[in-house]
This record gives structure tokens, C-alpha cells and sequence, in this order.
């Protein structure tokens, strides 16, 4: 075991992948205070700036305080608490559904809608740029899997009509992270309508950023359909941890019987259930906070000179991986942290610096730090 460990670390450090869990500048003790002192935060998916908002730690502490630390059991055992009923009337609220599970991460959420669904006789669809959850998710399925080329609705519309299975899912996301697009969702859940087929849509980064935070597919008219279903994680724009499916009381009732990953895994924490609810209830309340996070999107992709995408994180090609590291770290030690998309985790290939917009980003640091990226991307380091 020792040799397969030492070759495999060989292995990324001659291809420059290697990954470590440093701990994020600015959240350490000796960290300064000051609004300058911290990092200008381009990389975290807190896009609200919900994770530190004192109504959510409010709220955490108080259900901390009265459930405790953990839910203590499975959901279907006795880790059911009354904050997991708050929660999910929040997320059906916000979302306009008729119900919502919650999951212990927006991972599990997706393991457990494909994993319940799926099956030999089903054909799952997947779009070559879902997340690695939904990938995992459809393998461990035991559906026969097809990936569409990205966002390729003729080549959908050939394998679902000639599909030789009585039942398919096609899963795709509200917004993709690779490059911030959104796919048509009124033209997807069409397809899947005259195909008798189920639309899994993950809005892992639509909830809390499109339809005024109410996520794409409120905004396509299509909550409450009965052949959509949404995937969403609680620890993006809603600032907490954890995640949901949120479709019909069905639906809901029949993922509380057949997923093994809500049934076998022990319930969502108090606190970041007490969080999210939390989050939930400002986003209705407070549309402005997602006009911000759009303003800062479109500022990031305008002084980058890229076209806006969608979502809140805009991509900037770069020629190649090394230079992509070598900036990320350089613009980290100026204080600025951004993400560094390299082979092998980009479908396409494409190396790319992510800058990801958040509410509370202040304008003048950001055309500061893309004018600094710039430069370095000109110096080729
Ligand atoms: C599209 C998408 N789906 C699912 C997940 C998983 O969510 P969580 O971090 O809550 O497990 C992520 C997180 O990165 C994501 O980007």
C-alpha cells in the first residue's frame, strides 16, 4: 500500500496537481481585522455573504442551544427535529414547491433522487458538464448512463426518443460551474415532457442567484411541475451546510423510504438546518442582496473583458495550467484569492482563472485585483 501511495504522490507532482487543505488566509487568530487586512475573497461560493450574517449565526446558536450539537440519529430513527420541518417549509417557500427533504450535503441529495429513481430500466442523460456528485450519483444508480455533449438539446432529443429503456431522467444544472452558463430550462423540460422522461435540475448555484434568489427554475415558471425535480446545496448562497431535493409531497415521501443516503446517514446538524431557514426567509425579503451579487458578476466580467455569464462566477481562459497556478498563487500573496481550473478536473480541456462575485465584494478592491490579474496574465506569470 505504501508504494501505491508514494507513486500516486509522484504521479501529481510531475502533472501539477496536487491539492492540499490549507487553511484559508484571513480565518485564522492571528489574522488582521480590518476590512484591508483580509483577503478580497474572488474564490469562495458564499455569494451572499450569508456564511457570516449575525441573523444566521443567531439563528444557529439558538438551535444549537435548544437540540444541541448533532441530530443524533437517523432521520427515519429519532434525528428528526422540529428546525428539519422549519427548514424544509423555508426551502419549499423560497423555491416555490410543494415540498422539500433535507439532506446532510448537497452531495447526498443527488446520491440519494438518482440512487432512488434510477435503476436497469431506466436511462439516465447526464450533461458533460454536471458536477462530480450527480456523475457519482448516476454510476451508483445502476441506470444504463449517456453523457450529452454541454447543453446539446438535438442530441438529447435523438437519445431520448430512440431510448430503448421505459424510463429516463436527463440531469443537467440551473447553472453550470465549469463556465457559469445557464441552459434553457423551459426548452429542457419540454423535451423531457414530449419524452416521458424526469428533468433533474441541480441549482446548487441557480438557488440564491437567479429569479431574484427564488432560483431558475421558479423563474421558468416550472416549480411544481410534476416531471421537474431540483437538487440544491445549503452551503452556497445560503450561507450553511447541507442539502435538499424539493419536488412533490411524493416524491418526498418516496425518497424518505428508498434513499440510502438520507435513510443510512444521520440527520442534518441544527445549526446549519437553523442557518439555511434563516438565509431563506432574508433572500425573500431582501431581493436587493441578489441585485448586488449581479452588479459585482457583471463589474468582474466587464474588467476582465469576458462576456457575463450567468451565475456568479465569471471564467477567464488561460493558455496554460502552469500559468494558471502560477497566477492564483502569486494574486494569493497579494491578498486575493481566486480559483485555478486546470486539467484534469475541466471537461474541456481549458485552463481558467475563476473569479466568483459576492454581495458584499467592495467595487474599488475588485477592479484593483482584476487590473493586478490582468497584468500578471500579460506577463505570461
Ligand atoms: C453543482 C453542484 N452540485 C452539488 C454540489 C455538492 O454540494 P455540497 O457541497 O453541499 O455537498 C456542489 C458543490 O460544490 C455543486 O457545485
Amino acid at each position: 500500500m505504501q508504494d501505491r501511495l508514494i507513486d500516486a504522490a509522484r504521479v501529481r507532482d510531475r502533472r501539477g496537481t496536487v491539492r492540499a487543505t490549507r487553511i484559508s488566509p484571513g480565518t485564522d487568530e492571528d489574522a488582521g481585522t480590518g476590512a484591508l487586512d483580509r483577503p478580497l475573497d474572488l474564490a469562495s461560493n458564499d455569494y451572499l455573504g450569508l456564511s457570516t450574517d449575525s441573523r444566521l449565526k443567531a439563528a444557529a446558536i439558538t438551535a444549537t442551544e435548544r437540540y444541541g450539537t448533532g441530530a443524533r440519529a437517523s432521520r427515519v430513527v429519532t434525528g428528526t427535529l422540529p428546525i428539519h420541518n422549519h427548514l424544509e417549509q423555508s426551502l419549499a417557500e423560497l423555491t416555490g414547491q410543494p415540498a422539500a427533504l433535507a439532506f446532510s450535503s448537497g452531495y447526498a441529495a443527488n446520491l440519494g433522487i438518482l440512487t432512488a429513481l434510477g435503476g436497469p430500466d431506466t436511462l439516465i442523460l447526464i450533461d458533460a458538464h454536471i458536477h462530480a456528485s450527480l456523475v457519482d450519483a448516476a454510476r451508483l444508480s445502476r441506470s444504463p448512463v449517456t453523457t450529452i455533449p454541454h447543453s446539446n438539446f438535438a442530441a438529447l432529443n435523438d437519445l431520448l426518443a430512440n431510448r430503448t429503456q421505459t424510463r429516463a431522467i436527463v440531469v443537467i444544472e440551473s447553472i453550470y460551474s465549469v463556465l457559469g452558463d445557464a441552459p434553457n430550462l423551459l426548452d429542457a423540460a419540454m423535451l423531457c415532457a414530449t419524452h416521458d422522461a424526469l428533468l433533474v435540475v441541480d441549482e446548487a448555484h441557480g438557488v440564491g442567484v437567479l429569479g431574484a434568489g427564488r432560483g431558475g427554475v421558479y423563474a421558468a415558471g416550472l416549480a411544481g411541475a410534476d416531471h421537474v425535480v431540483v437538487t440544491a446545496t445549503l452551503s452556497k448562497a445560503l450561507g450553511a451546510q447541507g442539502g435538499a431535493v424539493l419536488g412533490s409531497e411524493m416524491l418526498r415521501d418516496h425518497l424518505v423510504n428508498t434513499a440510502r443516503s438520507f435513510i443510512f446517514d444521520t440527520g442534518l446538524a441544527p445549526a446549519p438546518a437553523a442557518a439555511a431557514a434563516a438565509a431563506c426567509r432574508i433572500i425573500l425579503a431582501e431581493p436587493a442582496r441578489v441585485d448586488a451579487l449581479h452588479r459585482v458578476a457583471s463589474l468582474i466580467a466587464s474588467s476582465c473583458g469576458v462576456d457575463r455569464a450567468a451565475g456568479p462566477v465569471q471564467s477567464i481562459r488561460v493558455g496554460s495550467p502552469d500559468i494558471a497556478v502560477k497566477v492564483t498563487e502569486r494574486l494569493r500573496d497579494e491578498g486575493i484569492l481566486v480559483g485555478c481550473f486546470r486539467p484534469p478536473s475541466v471537461p474541456d480541456g481549458i485552463s481558467r482563472l475563476r473569479l466568483t462575485a459576492h454581495a458584499d465584494t467592495d467595487p474599488a478592491r475588485l477592479v484593483w485585483a482584476t487590473a493586478l490579474m490582468t497584468s500578471m496574465l500579460l506577463d505570461g506569470n
